[in-house]
């Protein structure tokens, strides 16, 4: 029989040797729920303890991401993932990029089942970290599990974009959950020259991971982006869910054209779409395959706006031979608009998302280019 120490041993040797003792002496499996859902699958798997306790385990000691919560608790609902334990080596990467010191004060958003917040108790010491949870028995569960795991962090059942102003300043903010906007209130809440780590992307890509460093001034954090880091996303800021009939309607007319551009060109290249992400505002896309011909997949690319009900589609054969079919609703021309955004990216030659940074102030974030004064997005008012 596997025990528990030859599995940490085991997920220990993927992570950055720094972090082993860390996450050997922070047990995962003592934060997960009975009720965890791997997300292999559509819809995901769902996996008791009590109906098989060694898979259970298995699952908590593999480099996965363990989904701990559907639709806000909700017990009827489409199954979106709302909270999750993110995936270990992801945790180590994200620990890692925070810099942490022993007797740093830490202030995590979004404390899910409060194994993050207790991988940093070890290493600032418990007493030195507050984490923020909108979801009230979400915090409740986590205050149980990191007293009962011997990792007594402070638990605040709270909305985390509000930071939290309590415990200000801190040496470091981190959060768990993605942003599109930074909050303001996280770069007045830290220290100058502490730091702020967090997951950052936009509607259409999640999304890479943000590294601000707070200026001496206390006024501004600025830094890089960096990693593959896709996130829930803090509830205030997630493009509203919506499923494909609910946004394009058989009613709805259209103006059909064509192009040569392959989806996989700016949808399915991280770097590229990433880009594309930055300039077109409050767009999704969905892929959904329909057939398979001879092994040559048959999909549609869907491009959405919540916002104005516009959408676009992009229609890849066998049959297409280089020419797509492309249909454009509503007032915004959503495949022209990513287009022009894709020939922007390759005529900036095409930069990797490492090449952008991101400027927070109290009111506004912007995006640039290799320098911060190289703004690429229009400046984007930040939540107050
Ligand atoms: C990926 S999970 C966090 C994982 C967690 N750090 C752990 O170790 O288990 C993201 C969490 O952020 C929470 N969240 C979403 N919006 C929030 C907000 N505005 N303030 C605080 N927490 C939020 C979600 O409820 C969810 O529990």
């Amino acid at each position: 029989m596997t025990t528990v120490v030859d599995r940490q041993a085991r997920l220990a040797e993927i992570l950055p040797p720094a972090w082993r003792d860390v996450f050997t002496a922070v047990p995962r499996h003592l934060f997960m729920p009975a009720t965890v859902w791997l997300d292999s699958g559509s819809p995901p798997v769902r996996l008791r303890r009590q109906d098989d306790p060694e898979a259970w385990m298995a699952a908590c000691y593999e480099d996965r991401p363990l989904i701990t919560q559907l639709d806000d608790g909700a017990d009827t609902g489409r199954g979106y993932f709302s909270s999750s334990a993110s995936k270990p080596s992801i945790v180590a990467d994200m620990l890692e990029a925070a810099h942490l010191a022993s007797g740093q004060q830490v202030l995590e958003i979004g404390t899910g089942t409060g194994w993050n917040a207790a991988l940093i108790g070890a290493v600032v010491g418990v007493e030195n970290v507050t984490t923020v949870e909108v979801d009230t028995r979400l915090a409740d569960a986590a205050r149980t599990a990191t007293a009962a795991a011997g990792w007594p962090v402070k638990v605040v059942a709270a909305d985390g974009t509000k930071g939290y102003p309590d415990g200000a300043p801190f040496d470091r903010i981190l959060s768990t959950a993605a942003v599109q906007q930074v909050p303001g209130v996280w770069v007045e809440q830290t220290r100058p020259g502490g730091r702020i780590v967090t997951p950052w992307g936009t509607s259409f890509h999640n999304g890479t991971l943000a590294r601000l460093d707070v200026a001496a001034d206390g006024l501004r954090a600025s830094g890089r982006f960096g990693g593959n880091a896709g996130f829930m996303w803090v509830r205030s800021q997630r493009t509203p869910h919506g499923t494909l009939d609910d946004r394009v309607r058989p009613e709805h007319g259209y103006a059909v054209s064509s192009t040569d551009l392959h989806p996989y060109d700016p949808v399915g290249d991280f770097d590229a779409s990433f880009a594309i992400g930055l300039l077109l505002p409050g767009v999704k896309d969905l892929l959904v395959f329909d057939d398979d011909i001879d092994g040559n997949p048959k999909f549609t690319v869907y491009l959405m706006d919540p916002g104005s009900g516009s959408w676009a589609s992009w229609r890849v054969t066998p049959q297409s031979r280089g020419e797509y079919e492309v249909r454009q609703h509503g007032p915004r021309l959503l495949f022209d608009e990513l287009a022009a955004a894709y020939r922007w990216w390759e005529a900036a030659g095409r930069p990797e998302h490492s090449r952008f940074g991101l400027t927070v102030t109290s009111d506004r974030q912007e995006v640039w280019l290799d320098e911060p004064t190289a703004v690429v997005a229009a400046p984007v008012p930040t939540p107050s």
